[in-house]
């Protein structure tokens, strides 16, 4: 994991998403008409996701593909990043002079309640991680808000023992504060707005939208719990 003082060069701060950019609009993409007027915005469009996942999963290979990967997705937020990368990095093997094996694994994390980050993480059926112990892990997270829930977890993870850690981040959010973790591999850097799709939800809902967006207002109290 490297400070955020070092993050200087594109490759490890990913594709950076300025706070005035003011995202596509909504009737340019199709999205499920049950989000009508809960989107403010598309931040990212699913093929420019599938795009840069497809560099990820390259620069994973260069780095970690001389060895057997065991790579551990973060429920539930993570779940569609990790398939797309995970499919992207089997087809790089494949095209390679060696395939590379590769274990996958799910860990599920709970922080957030409606758009605020809770105090206690939970690691939810936490089961014995044992078999990490001198293994090459890859950790794989949908989104990197404060950076604890990421802090927390490769503590975690650290006590098994692996051999290496290296954690994967589609999208980091540009927070006031430096974050306690940085991914090594980093999809997007994003301005701290509150993001659905792709997975990522706010109370359970929007994992069902292929694009990242940027929640409204009325969205958010809509699906206020
Ligand atoms: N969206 C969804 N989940 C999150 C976010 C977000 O913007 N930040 C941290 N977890
Ligand atoms: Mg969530």
């Amino acid at each position: 994991m490297a400070e955020v003082v070092a993050q200087t060069d594109r490759r490890t701060e990913g594709i950076v998403i300025k706070d005035d950019w003011p995202g596509y609009s909504l009737d340019l993409f199709n999205y499920p008409a049950h989000y009508c007027g809960d989107l403010d915005c598309v931040i990212i469009p699913h093929g420019v996701i599938m795009d840069r996942t497809e560099r990820l999963a390259r620069n994973i290979m260069d780095d970690l593909g001389d060895h057997d990967i065991v790579v551990l997705c973060v429920l539930k937020g993570g779940y569609q990043f990790c398939a797309d990368l995970v499919e992207r990095i089997k087809a790089l093997s494949r095209n390679s002079s060696h395939t590379i094996p590769m274990r996958v694994h799910f860990i599920r994390l709970r922080s957030y309640l409606n758009d605020q980050s809770t105090k206690d993480l939970h690691i939810l059926g936490a089961e014995d991680l044992s078999f990490l112990a001198g293994k090459n892990v890859l950790i794989v997270e949908g989104i990197v808000g404060t950076g604890k829930t990421m802090e927390t977890l490769l503590k975690h993870v650290q006590a098994f023992r692996p051999k290496m850690i290296k954690v994967a981040g589609l999208l980091v959010k540009r927070v006031q504060h430096s974050l306690a973790c940085v991914p090594d591999y980093v999809g997007f850097e994003i301005p701290d707005r509150f993001v659905v799709g792709y997975a990522l939800d706010y109370n359970e809902y929007f994992r069902d939208l292929n694009h990242i967006c940027v929640i409204s207002e009325s969205g958010k109290k809509k699906y206020k719990v």
